[in-house]
C-alpha cells in the first residue's frame, strides 16, 4: 500500500515558517506584507477559494485586501482596480481569481498586473523567466506546491521520468517547465500528455513520478501506473456522495483506491495538493514583500 502524502501537514509546517518570518520582518520594518484578492462574480467554488486565501493570510500575519465585485463589472472597471492596486504601496501581491466572467478578457486582465506583484505567476514576464530558468520570478502556486511535495518524496530527482497528464496554463505547462530545469528541485525528464494522446496509459505507465491535472475523475487507474511511482493528484471534482445522494464528495482525477495499491506514495483529495497551493501563495506574497522593500 502506498504511503499517503499528507499535504495538510507539510503545508502547516511551511505556513508556520512563513508566519515566523513575517512576524520577524514586521518587528524589523513595522510594515506588514499585503495581498489583494479580486473576485468577479459569484462562482461558489471561487468564493470558497477566496475565503480560504483570506484566512491563510490572516493566520500568517499577512494583510488581506479582498475586492468582491459584481458579476456585471466591466473589463475597464476591473483594469482600473488593477491599476490602483499596482500603485498601492501596502499591496505587495495581486491575485485575480479565475475563471473570470465570459465578457472579460482574461489575457488582458492578467497582463495588466504589475509582474512584480503577480504572485500567481501568470503574467507573461514571469512565465518567460520561469521558462528560461531565471529564478527572479513568481512560480504559479499549484505547480510550485506539487514540486515541493515531489521533492520531499523523491530523493534524487535527476533523470527521473516525470509524466504529467494535462496541459493547462495553470498546472501542466508551468510544472513541465519547472521540472525540466537544471537544479536540485528538478532535473527530470518530462513528458506532458493530454487529450490528443490516443492512449494516455502508454505514457503514464512510464512515469517514476506521475502528476495528474486533467480535470476529470478516474482519468488514471491502477493499470496505468508504474509500480512504485509517486503519484500527485491535482484534480478537484465534486460528485454526488455514494452513500447519500443529497450530499457531495470531493474526489481527484486518480482512482485513489486502485492506484494506492500500486504506487509507493500518493496524495489524497482533499488534503494533498490543495493546502499546498495557498501555502505557496503566501510564500510568493512574502517574496514580493521582501523584494519590494529591499529585504532580500
Ligand atoms: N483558479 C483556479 N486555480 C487558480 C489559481 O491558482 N489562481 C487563480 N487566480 N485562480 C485560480
Amino acid at each position: 500500500m502506498a504511503e499517503i502524502i499528507d499535504g495538510k501537514k507539510i503545508a502547516a509546517e511551511l505556513r508556520e515558517e512563513i508566519r515566523k518570518e513575517v512576524a520577524a520582518l514586521k518587528e524589523k520594518t513595522h510594515i506588514a506584507p499585503g495581498l489583494a484578492v479580486v473576485l468577479v462574480g459569484e462562482d461558489p467554488a471561487s468564493q470558497v477559494y477566496v475565503r480560504m486565501k483570506g484566512k491563510g493570510c490572516e493566520e500568517a500575519g499577512i494583510a488581506s485586501f479582498q475586492h468582491i465585485l459584481d458579476p456585471m463589472t466591466t473589463e475597464n472597471e476591473l483594469l482600473a482596480l488593477i491599476d490602483t492596486l499596482n500603485n498601492t504601496k501596502d499591496v505587495n501581491g495581486i491575485l485575480v481569481q479565475l475563471p473570470l466572467p465570459r465578457h472579460i478578457n482574461e489575457e488582458r486582465v492578467l497582463n495588466a498586473i504589475d509582474p512584480g506583484k503577480d504572485v500567481d505567476g501568470f503574467h507573461p514576464v514571469n512565465v518567460g523567466k520561469m521558462v528560461v530558468g531565471d529564478e527572479n520570478c513568481f512560480y504559479p502556486c499549484t505547480p510550485y506546491g506539487c514540486q515541493i511535495l515531489i521533492s520531499r518524496y523523491v530523493k534524487d530527482l535527476k533523470g527521473k521520468h516525470l509524466v504529467i497528464v494535462g496541459r493547462s496554463n495553470i498546472v501542466g505547462k508551468p510544472l513541465a517547465n519547472m521540472m525540466v530545469q537544471k537544479n536540485d528541485r528538478a532535473n527530470c525528464v518530462v513528458t506532458v500528455c493530454h487529450t490528443a494522446a490516443p492512449d494516455i496509459g502508454y505514457f503514464t505507465k512510464q512515469g517514476d513520478i506521475l502528476v495528474v491535472a486533467a480535470g476529470r475523475q478516474n482519468v488514471v487507474t491502477a493499470d496505468m501506473v508504474k509500480p512504485g511511482a509517486v503519484v500527485i493528484d491535482v484534480g478537484v471534482n465534486r460528485i454526488p456522495h455514494p452513500d447519500d445522494p443529497s450530499k457531495t464528495k470531493l474526489v481527484g482525477d486518480v482512482d485513489f483506491e486502485g492506484v494506492s495499491k500500486v504506487a509507493s506514495a500518493i496524495t489524497p483529495v482533499p488534503g494533498g495538493v490543495g493546502p499546498m497551493t495557498i501555502t505557496m501563495l503566501l510564500q510568493n506574497t512574502l517574496k514580493a514583500f521582501k523584494i519590494q522593500n529591499s529585504l532580500m
